[in-house]
């Protein structure tokens, strides 16, 4: 156990929070489908948005570069702890399958609203689940396993990529807006 306070893991925890919050929310407008009142589509699916961008392509991977540096120090221990990899392959399908289900419900497709209810709350219940088993099991082992080094490194990689919902995550696609800001003030000149 090293007393450095590892960057990763307090980001990774403040991630699991936002998520959990927008889960909650998520789980709001279920509940208003289920008791048929119409939900927020626009809330969904920018809750939905926000997984697709930010926790599926950069917080997951943010894990995996831990797990990797595990599976050196200690393969045993990260033996012992959840199958990570595998765990968020299910995670970016179940999200994958909501996506298409809210999209096929606003396209006015054929889904039942017992299907989408059902996928709803797979999606829901598996996100916490897996949180849950990360802030439970992965994190307390990475955290006895690796050393200062270890964490300098992996902290010095991840600092790259922000939750753009953080106050610290600045605004998404910046540097985009940046050169398409600079172009129009060229011609214009
Ligand atoms: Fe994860
Ligand atoms: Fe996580």
């Amino acid at each position: 156990m090293t007393n450095y306070q590892a960057k990763a893991i307090q980001t990774l925890r403040n991630e699991h929070r936002t998520m959990g919050f927008l889960l909650d929310l998520l789980e709001q407008q279920v509940n208003l489908f289920k008791r048929t009142e119409r939900p927020d589509y626009d809330l969904i699916k920018e809750v939905l948005d926000y997984f697709l961008t930010y926790p599926d392509l950069c917080h997951h991977p943010k894990e995996d570069l831990i797990l990797r540096k595990l599976k050196v120090r200690d393969p045993e221990a990260a033996e012992r702890v959840l199958n990570l990899e595998i765990e968020h392959d299910k995670c970016s399908e179940r999200l994958g399958e909501f996506s298409r289900a809210v999209i096929n419900v606003l396209l006015d497709a054929e889904i039942s609203r017992e299907a989408f209810i059902d996928i709803a709350n797979q999606f829901i219940q598996g996100e916490r689940a897996h949180m849950s088993a990360e802030e439970h099991e992965f994190f307390p082992v990475a955290l006895r396993c690796l050393s200062e080094d270890d964490w300098l490194e992996i902290d010095e990689k991840i600092i790259r990529f922000r939750d753009p919902l953080a106050a610290e995550g600045g605004l998404r696609f910046a540097l985009l807006q940046e050169c398409i800001l600079g172009q129009q003030h060229s011609r214009a000149s």
